[in-house]
């Protein structure tokens, strides 16, 4: 394993860098990631924001919030515009980790959204009054490459696609990264990859270092050095409904994110 530098602290906030955490193939990592990263993060004294941007509300869920009880969620930050960010973004708790949840009602955005002047540019344009709030913002999107998506890769500076180390890992990465591309020179011509995650590894398997192999013969220094282990300990988390830096802060799951938000800081990816 690698070792980054402990980041610095910061003196002062904002504006923040915006990673997406997009693949279009379900399962991969992208809920976990988005809550564990941005718990490591925060534990480095960054301020995150965690948005939920599938209807699914798996995140909203991850951190404790039960979705359908929710009166405003980010679909009445997209839809609404008397429905301010500020109102409807709430504290997971951990200092420094703040959500904007979702929940099944954002499913109708996708098809609202069609009929709207600049539908790629909405969910830019509800984040602007916050992004100075926060050192990172990271959207956790859902397994499509629909417009929510597309509204994800437009706000974004940078794009993390996390990979599980299985046999057919890489396929659809090649229409995600031609859908990155698309949005890069039509509507966001700034947007990266910041790079891509391995996770779900499992050292004990021939295939697993296989596929890491072939990811990085594919992608190169894309690739982050940082690998996620598979462990129980995530979907036990999940069930807890916290980050595993507070269900198992001293589990080899939770420094393999604490790694990653370090190799992040450290390629000035983020604060
Ligand atoms: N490193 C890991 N080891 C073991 N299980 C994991 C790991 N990462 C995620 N999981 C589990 O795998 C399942 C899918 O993970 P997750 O929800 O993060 O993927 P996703 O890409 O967000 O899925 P979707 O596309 O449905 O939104 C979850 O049950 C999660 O707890
Ligand atoms: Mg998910």
């Amino acid at each position: 394993m690698p070792n980054f530098p402990e980041p610095q602290p910061l003196t002062s906030h904002g504006p923040a860098r915006i990673i997406a955490m997009c693949n279009q193939k379900g399962g991969v990592g992208k809920t976990t990631t988005t809550i564990n990263l941005g718990a490591t993060l925060a534990e480095y004294g960054r301020k995150v924001l965690l948005v939920d941007f599938d209807p699914q509300g798996a995140l909203s869920v991850g951190l404790g919030i039960n979705p359908h009880e929710l009166d405003k969620t980010i679909y009445n930050v997209l839809m609404d515009r008397d429905t301010q960010i500020r109102d409807v973004i709430r504290s997971t708790g951990l200092p420094g980790l703040d959500l904007l949840p979702a929940n099944i009602d954002l499913s109708a955005a996708e098809v609202q959204l069609v009929g709207e002047v600049a539908r790629e540019m909405t969910l830019q344009r509800v984040l602007r009054p916050v992004v100075d709030d926060y050192d990172v913002v990271l959207i956790d999107c859902q397994p499509s490459l629909g417009l929510l998506t597309v509204n994800a890769l437009t706000a974004a500076h940078g794009v993390v696609i996390p990979l599980e180390c299985e046999f057919f890992a890489l396929r659809g990465v090649a229409l995600l990264v031609e859908t990155i591309d698309k949005v890069k020179d039509r509507l966001n011509p700034g947007l990266e990859v910041d790079g891509i995650l391995a996770t779900m590894y499992d050292p004990r398997t021939l295939h697993s270092r296989e596929v890491v192999a072939r990811v990085v013969e594919a992608f190169g220094d894309r690739v982050f050095h940082t690998v996620i282990g598979r462990t129980v300990k995530f979907p036990d988390a999940s069930v807890a409904a916290e980050p595993i830096t507070t269900y198992a802060g001293s589990h080899a799951g939770a420094y393999a994110y604490r790694l990653l938000a370090r190799e992040l800081i450290a390629r000035g990816d983020a604060a």
